[in-house]
């Protein structure tokens, strides 16, 4: 496969505009090209709305079990390639196939289906609340560190009925993994944290994501279940983060998106629409791996066992151009995936993300960005901001206290409790703090 020198999906010009890139890669390339996805790894991505559409819906030729992956079988990715974490097989059903899949989806699909539908909402609200209490007073904030990252976390470790102490380890370990702290320790500690809930529950059955898991007629074993739950978590907060914050980024830094707004022509369920097409919170992920030889344009011939990336990013950039408004007034996008692999649970991401928003609306007047050029992480498979910084006229506003709404044992405390512990800006010491003031430590 030789790469364009334009589809180095981890270079910083690839994500200072990666629209343009996508632009000219389509004209040059058409649907499907090469790309390298970090130094040395190679694939191919797919970008083209139709033939996403087309090879996620055909399962026989199309596989997402990883260890198809040539490159990988034949010993030339290390171990310990950065791939490795998004992209080496694990037994969860974003890498299964056919029965394994359909057994593994119907479980998951059922026990989120049995939330309730106004509780992501009512329990995203209070948990925005209390971490918005934490810096309406000091005028300023950084929205991806002290908002948008936890609060996904926090609305998933209540809706999967962790105590206090699981939710607490839970977000310290995610927190430590995202800011690459001792990872192999956070990682042993993320799933020790997630096999102590799925524990508890066998004690103490409750009306939880977790319990109904346990008790689905697919009758997952206990390692199963921590295999589902590690996606789960990992799928679920980290695309859900994203999405906020692009969301509020938009809002404060697009005058149309803003006035649209203000104007109460488009409400914050549209803005969530048009960030979904516009900027993807998943944009070249999952992958594919071809069965068999597949002929593609240009006398071109993908191999089997040549990774393909899904490219959503690209796909939508070719449609939002090609027709206006086209953002507002559907919901054909593929941000959520397609086929039998798309997301189960698209409505507690796009609920979860309206309510984040709408509370920082409320809560915080005058909302500014504090910096008018974004920065966002280089990932090659996700559309990230690393920073949010704003500034809000400083408010004595509190929200509505945690405890008025649930059991006072299995959720964080509010602002009254105390104060945050600590005035250090380096990131991890700051969210550790923050998990710590809201967890009551
Ligand atoms: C804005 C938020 C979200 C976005 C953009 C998103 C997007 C996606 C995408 C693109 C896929 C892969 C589809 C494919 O393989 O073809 C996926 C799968 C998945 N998502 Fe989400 N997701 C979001 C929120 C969530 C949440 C909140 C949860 C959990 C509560 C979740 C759980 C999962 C799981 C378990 C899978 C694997 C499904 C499978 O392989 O069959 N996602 N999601």
């Amino acid at each position: 496969m030789t790469t364009c020198p334009h589809a180095r999906l981890f270079s910083p010009e690839y994500h200072a505009d990666p629209h343009t890139t996508h632009r000219h890669l389509a004209d040059e390339h058409g649907g499907v090209h090469p790309a390298e996805i970090v130094p040395g790894v190679h694939a191919w991505i797919v970008t083209d709305y139709a033939t996403i559409t087309a090879w996620c819906r055909d399962p026989y030729t199309f596989r997402r079990d990883s260890r198809l992956w040539s490159d990988w079988k034949e010993g030339r990715i290390p171990d310990d390639s950065p791939v490795a974490a998004m992209m080496a097989h694990r037994p969860n059903l974003l890498y299964a196939d056919g029965e394994e899949h359909t057994r593994l989806k119907r479980a998951v699909v059922d026990s989120l289906g049995r939330v309730p539908e106004s509780r992501v909402g009512d329990v995203t609200r209070r948990h925005a609340d209390a971490l918005i209490d934490a810096f309406v007073e000091r005028g300023d904030a950084d929205l991806v560190a002290e908002y948008t990252r936890l609060l996904p976390l926090m609305v998933l470790s209540d809706l999967f009925g962790f105590s206090r102490d699981i939710a607490e380890r839970v977000l310290t370990s995610i927190s430590e993994l995202w800011d690459g702290v001792d990872v192999l320790r956070a990682n042993q500690e993320y799933e020790r944290a997630l096999s102590d809930a799925i524990s508890a529950k066998h004690a103490t059955p409750g009306e939880d994501v977790t319990t109904w898991l346990l008790h689905h007629r697919a009758g997952l074993s206990d390692e199963e279940m921590l295999h589902q739950m590690v996606v789960t978590f990992g799928a679920g907060a980290e695309p859900t983060a994203n999405l906020i914050a692009s969301t509020v980024h938009t809002l404060l830094t697009d005058p149309d998106a803003g006035s649209a707004l203000n104007g109460t022509r488009v409400g914050v369920a549209e803005l969530v629409d048009q960030v979904l097409w516009r900027e993807p919170p998943i944009t070249n992920y999952p992958v594919l791996y071809p069965t068999t030889d597949v002929p593609i344009e240009h006398g071109r011939v993908i191999k089997a066992g040549e990774p393909v990336l899904l490219g959503y990013a690209a796909a939508h950039h070719a449609m939002v151009g090609a027709a206006e408004d086209i953002e507002q007034h559907n919901r054909a996008h593929l941000s959520f995936g397609v086929g039998p692999h798309r997301c189960p649970a698209r409505g507690f991401g796009q609920a979860i993300a309206e309510v984040a928003v709408q509370s920082l609306i409320r809560r915080l007047p005058r909302l500014r960005a504090s910096e008018p050029t974004p920065q966002w992480r280089v990932s090659p498979f996700a559309r990230a901001l690393s920073t949010l910084p704003v500034t809000f006229t400083p408010g004595l506003s509190k929200g509505t206290p945690s405890w008025q709404h649930s059991d006072p044992s299995s959720s964080p405390r509010t602002s009254t409790d105390s104060p945050p512990a600590s005035a250090s800006t380096e990131p991890s010491s700051r969210w550790r703090s923050l998990v710590a003031w809201l967890f009551g430590r």
